[in-house]
């Protein structure tokens, strides 16, 4: 048997019979999954690169935590949402991702850290934390790549567990690549707690072997799933392709303008995007 969207190239063909490809999934998943590495993309090599007056524009590292935290903001919200994971054995484990991104010492959470780390090297910060929420709000200020994420997050991560493998598996890639990236410029910024906890307790890679194996686990119980688990593993990848391409489109924008010239970044472009972010630019220069 083969996936039945072998003929497109998009998806991996995997052998019979279809147990053995369930036994196979990490393998099967990282194969799929190796062409979209975050770390690959432009984006770090170009912020790492930057001249160090435009690296430390408030402004541009607003910016980009406004899309990167959008985008974790995404992911965090939808696993909430994750299918299949009603036993009680099952929801304990559910739990434990929840804990680690929201259940922190002292009523702290991953997004909070990562504001913290951002306020660290001089990030004027677009959106206060409370106002990250739904996804058709907080899409009034993003451009169309990443609003594309963060609305498409809820959806693939209530279908299947593919989606949370991707970003499970790939986490840990985007971390490193994104702390090296800024510590070139902001030395600390790699020992803020956002990274270092998680780069001294390995909690990503726990949550990709986690994810894995829970995925596995249902895939045994219902091996009919595998081709849309692997089908929206594929399309949560591809999206998150497009955030850093976008966060490279910034850094370019960025370089580019930053002699002698008020510095322009690219413009949300979907309907009713533009005058909010206006609105919200206006309140900044204040
Ligand atoms: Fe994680």
């Amino acid at each position: 048997m083969t996936c039945d969207d072998a003929t497109t190239g998009r998806f991996p063909i995997y052998p019979d019979p279809l147990p053995h490809a369930i036994e196979d999934l990490p393998n099967i998943m990282t194969a799929m999954l190796a062409e979209h590495r975050p770390s690959r993309m432009p984006f770090f090599k170009r912020m790492a690169g930057l001249r160090r007056s435009v690296a430390n524009d408030p402004a541009l590292l607003g910016q980009i935590h406004l899309v990167y935290q959008s985008t974790m903001h995404a992911t965090r919200a939808a696993v909430y949402y994750l299918p299949h994971l009603d036993t009680p054995g099952l929801r304990r484990r559910k739990l434990q991702i929840f804990i680690d991104d929201d259940g922190l010492c002292g009523g702290d959470t991953h997004h909070y850290q990562l504001t913290r780390a951002f306020r660290s090297i001089g990030a004027k910060c677009l959106l206060d934390d409370e106002e990250f929420g739904e996804p058709a709000e907080l899409c009034h200020y993003l451009e169309a790549e990443t609003a594309h994420f963060v609305r498409l997050a809820p959806k693939l991560y209530s279908r299947s567990l593919g989606p949370w493998c991707t970003v499970e598996v790939f986490s840990v890639d985007w971390m490193r690549a994104l702390a090296d990236a800024v510590s070139v410029h902001f030395p600390h910024f790699r020992n803020e707690q956002y990274f270092a906890d998680c780069f001294a307790q390995n909690v990503e890679e726990r949550h990709a072997a986690e994810a894995l194996a829970v995925t596995q686990m249902v895939l045994r119980a219902r091996p009919e799933l595998l081709h849309e688990t692997l089908r929206d593993a594929k399309i949560m990848a591809e999206a998150l392709d497009g955030v850093w391409s976008h966060l490279d489109r910034i850094v370019q924008s960025a370089e580019i303008v930053q002699a002698n010239r008020p510095v322009h970044y690219p413009q949300p472009t979907e309907s009713g995007a533009a005058s909010a972010w206006m609105g919200r630019a206006d309140k900044l220069n204040a």
